[in-house]
């Protein structure tokens, strides 16, 4: 059922993608299909559809939250096109597809990673006006997602990530490294929808610390599912961390341990929500899929 009701939502994004997004055949047109090409693709969408619990938990349409949803979805495509690069992770395959750089090329992969961070800054300023959504909370949101994936967030923790390679690292240092590279997009998701929909500081702590367990749990599985995970449904290499000599729960504790480490971060997912009602029954079940997932 979560599947199916996923599916519906992922397909809302998808279309909101379309229409916000610059067109593909836009001038130049290379790197408008560059960019499109990273990001339509079998991506889940689930920080955007996070954007939009996050409105609903407040009590807003997600339907005046889509540009702010859209452009954290470019900034998650981007992050992805620029983290398989051959000076990153240098895979060759994503969401199923050859990698962005592998038909742009390397220069166009960057440059079209780079025009959807820009971008997306763009389309979050667009979301002012739309229902009474104020300036002064768009701007809060702007922050709030400059700083989550910035140097001391997500591109923090893909620093981290890459300077650990080769290297043993401890579980605190990998605890810091996933919250950086994974969980903070994701808390901010969740926070950027709340924020534009009113919440109350009380509800935020609760989201944050949602999203912060959040996102550990999904990094755990993806390092779960990078050891044992299956190629096709993936849609990414299998034994990339190994290849690149990461430090990750897999190899710090085996699949099993880390599996429980994820289950027990679930909890915490669940415990933060224990103040809503049934609103937040659809993040109570995505907190409980995160875990199962086999891509
Ligand atoms: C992959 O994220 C990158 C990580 C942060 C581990 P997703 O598994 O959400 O990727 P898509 O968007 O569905 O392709
Ligand atoms: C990527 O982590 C995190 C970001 C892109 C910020 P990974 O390197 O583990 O992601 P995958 O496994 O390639 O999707
Ligand atoms: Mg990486
Ligand atoms: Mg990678
Ligand atoms: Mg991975």
């Amino acid at each position: 059922m979560f599947l199916e009701e996923m599916d519906v939502k992922r397909q809302y994004i998808n279309q909101a993608l379309k229409k916000h997004m610059i067109p593909e055949k836009s001038y130049p047109q290379i790197i408008h299909q560059a960019m499109h090409y990273a990001v339509f693709n079998g991506g889940k969408r689930l920080r955007p559809v996070m954007v939009l619990e996050g409105a609903n938990l407040a009590g807003r349409a997600g339907e005046d939250v889509l540009p702010t949803a859209c452009a954290i979805e470019m900034i998650h495509s981007y992050s992805l096109a620029h983290d398989d690069l051959p000076a990153m992770d240098n895979d060759d395959l994503r969401r199923g597809k050859p990698t962005c750089h592998k038909v742009y090329g390397e220069a166009n992969a960057i440059l079209a990673g780079d025009a959807l961070l820009t971008g997306a800054f763009e389309l979050l300023a667009q979301n002012a006006g739309i229902h009474g959504i104020t300036e002064g909370q768009v701007l809060q949101v702007i922050q709030k997602v400059a700083a989550a994936v910035g140097s001391r967030g997500m591109i923090g923790g893909q620093v981290l990530d890459l300077a650990s390679e080769g290297k043993s690292i401890d579980l605190e240092a990998l605890n810091t490294l996933h919250h950086l590279k994974t969980g903070e997009l994701f808390k901010v998701s969740l926070q950027a929808g709340a924020l534009l929909g009113g919440m109350d500081p009380r509800g935020l702590e609760a989201l944050i610390e949602y999203g912060r367990y959040f996102g550990l749990a999904f990094q755990i599985q993806d390092d779960i599912l990078d050891v044992s995970g299956n190629e096709e449904i993936t849609g990414k290499p299998i034994g990339s961390d190994a290849k690149n000599l990461k430090t990750t729960y897999v190899t710090l504790m085996g699949a099993a341990e880390a599996g429980k480490v994820a289950r027990a971060c679930v909890d915490r997912c669940l415990g933060a929500l224990s103040g809503f009602d049934s609103r937040a029954d659809f993040l109570r079940r995505m907190a409980a899929f995160i875990i199962d997932r086999d891509r």
